[in-house]
């Protein structure tokens, strides 16, 4: 009958879209490396800056190329505004917020990450290549969302 043969057009169709999405999913997985942040620990939003490792951020030479960034965002900036890091280091960020939901975007790079109250994310990637790194807030957080930035300076 015609409409089985259009049915089964179309669900040809349906499981073709279905596979070249996964096939989309397992490129960025694996030739690309993208990944999602892992939610790795909870912390009280309301004594983030007395609670390690948050109640020292910035970066942390861990030694052998490898560094932590632990990193706060607040309405409406990044606490440190700027990260210094030497080529070729490998960073694993540590961030959370202190009041509303925050974005990370390091332009140029793979971290593209939110930042929750209550929750730590952690993400990691290593800075090949000198040079200025914006730091972005892309999660509408208030009235002066806009003015939300920082810097990775690598060098
Ligand atoms: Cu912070 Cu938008």
């Amino acid at each position: 009958m015609k409409a089985e043969r259009y049915e089964r057009g179309f669900l040809l169709l349906s499981g073709g879209v279905l596979v070249v999405f996964l096939g989309a999913l397992a490129y960025a997985t694996v030739a690309r490396g993208i990944t999602l942040p892992t939610r790795v620990a909870e912390v009280n939003p309301n004594t983030v800056r007395k609670t390690p490792p948050f109640d020292q951020p910035g970066v942390r030479d861990l030694g052998g190329g490898r560094y932590e960034v632990v990193l706060i965002g607040q309405t409406w900036a990044y606490t440190p505004a700027e990260i210094d890091l030497p080529v070729g280091a490998q960073v694993t960020f540590k961030a959370t917020s202190v009041d509303v939901i925050h974005g990370l975007k390091i332009e140029g790079t793979l971290v593209n990450v939110m930042l929750i109250p209550g929750q730590v994310t952690e993400v990691g990637y290593t800075f090949d290549k000198p040079g200025v790194y914006p730091m972005i807030c892309h999660e509408y957080c208030g009235v002066l969302h806009h003015t939300m930035h920082g810097k990775v300076v690598v060098r």
